[in-house]
């Protein structure tokens, strides 16, 4: 097996078609709306037996807008925006206090699909946040229990540690309130759908909010 990093880049491709079905999208069937694209889009994402299909890239900006970028879990989709949650201690969560804006990104290469979204970002009620948590599994409320993410960790037996404690406490109790977890929503303002296209005659179809609605333009790839 090759481990030099540039033999083993020269030795990969995207949308091949002996692994990759990309389908055809045609852009003048496409909804109104963003979001009902989306969810078409994600329901034949985890048909098409994608990996994964809910995690996403979310990118902030410091308060000098250097960029940042790190996944997260999609936690919904709806009229109000897309939903993400973590700790608001966190750096991505200094960053949303200092700069509440940020982009999403999606891909699934399954069907050669991306879609990314920009828009304002806003904490949810903390009774939303914690109705959030409680639907979650006990490993999700003890990930958030452990608290001190993006702190500088002083050895990873202090990891197990707090760790251990907060599974405890989540199995005992699943009510258990984590002030700092917040849900977050980004409300677009702009919605980009790609399909790739093994000629590369990619499709770029981009939603930008208006007053009443969405308009709609196609980018050259
Ligand atoms: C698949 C995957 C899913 C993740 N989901 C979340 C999430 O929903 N919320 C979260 O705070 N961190 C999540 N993380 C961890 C983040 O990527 C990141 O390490 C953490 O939030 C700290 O980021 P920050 O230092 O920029 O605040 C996830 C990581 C991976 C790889």
């Amino acid at each position: 097996m090759a481990t030099n990093l540039h033999e083993l880049l020269g030795s990969l491709r995207v949308w091949a078609p002996e692994t990759t079905r990309l389908p055809c999208f045609d852009p003048s069937s496409a909804p109104a709306e963003p979001l009902e694209l989306f969810t078409e889009w994600f329901a034949q994402a985890v048909a098409a037996g994608q990996h994964e299909p809910h995690t996403m890239s979310l990118a902030t900006a410091d308060a000098d807008g250097t960029p940042d970028v790190r996944i997260v879990m999609l936690h919904g989709a709806d009229a109000d925006g897309w939903a993400f949650a973590s700790h608001a201690g966190s750096r991505k969560g200094g960053q949303l206090a200092a700069r509440p804006y940020a982009a999403l990104g999606f891909y699934w290469s399954a069907q050669g699909r991306q879609i990314r979204l920009r828009g304002p970002v806003a904490p949810a009620s903390a009774a939303q946040a914690r109705a959030d948590l409680r639907a979650r599994s006990t490993g999700a409320l003890a990930a958030a229990l452990t608290g001190h993410q993006s702190e500088v960790l002083g050895s990873t037996e202090e990891l197990a540690s707090a760790s251990a404690a907060a599974w405890e406490r989540a199995r005992r109790e699943p009510d258990a309130p984590v002030p700092s977890w917040t849900l977050y929503r980004l409300r677009p303002v702009e919605v980009e759908f790609f399909q790739g296209d093994a000629e590369r005659r990619h499709v770029r179809l981009v939603y930008r909010r208006t007053d009443g609605g969405w308009a709609r333009d196609l980018l050259w790839p």
